[in-house]
């Protein structure tokens, strides 16, 4: 079993549909038996939301299911459940390792964009405030991120 945990700031908009995206992709090649796969936020600010509207519409438009509903990163649990944790942008990147116990733990948490192969960038960017283009360059670099992710754990 492989577990992937995706991080973000608030767990209603890049995590939560980096989950979606990544499940649909590992249900396409039939693996859902051989993945455990979740999101969290940084923050408890949306706990117990739904993901964000806008983000749910954008992820809909190409067919992926935002489900789950917001939690907050929990370093106790999520380190012991979870084999790759994979953050968002720079700040959740910076709160995540400095939770880490160990080395181990360290080394769970990972970049999501270092995973691109079409973008060249360093962070997804919080579409929070950026409009509806916001939300469909999230939806692009995510894609872009899942496939080369999952390629890269059926390998
Ligand atoms: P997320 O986006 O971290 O991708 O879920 C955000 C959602 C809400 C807020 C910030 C980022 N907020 O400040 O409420």
């Amino acid at each position: 079993m492989k577990s992937v945990l995706f991080v973000c700031l608030g767990n209603i908009c890049r995590s939560p549909t980096a989950e979606g995206i990544f499940l649909q992709k590992v249900k396409e090649l039939g693996l859902e038996d051989q993945f455990k796969i979740d999101s969290a936020g940084t923050s408890a600010h949306h706990v117990g939301e739904e993901a964000d509207g806008r983000m749910q519409f954008h992820a809909g438009k190409r067919g992926y299911n935002l489900p789950s509903l917001a939690r907050q990163f929990n370093p106790k649990t999520d380190f012991l459940n979870f084999d790759y944790i994979i953050t968002m942008d720079d700040s959740n990147y910076r709160n995540v390792v400095a939770d880490a116990h160990s080395e181990d733990d360290r080394n769970k948490v990972q970049k999501m964009t270092s995973f691109c192969k079409v973008h060249n960038i360093t962070e997804v960017p919080d579409p929070y405030y950026r409009g509806e283009a916001g939300f469909e360059h999230v939806m692009d670099i995510l894609e872009d991120a899942c496939t080369e992710l999952l390629a890269k754990l059926t390998e």
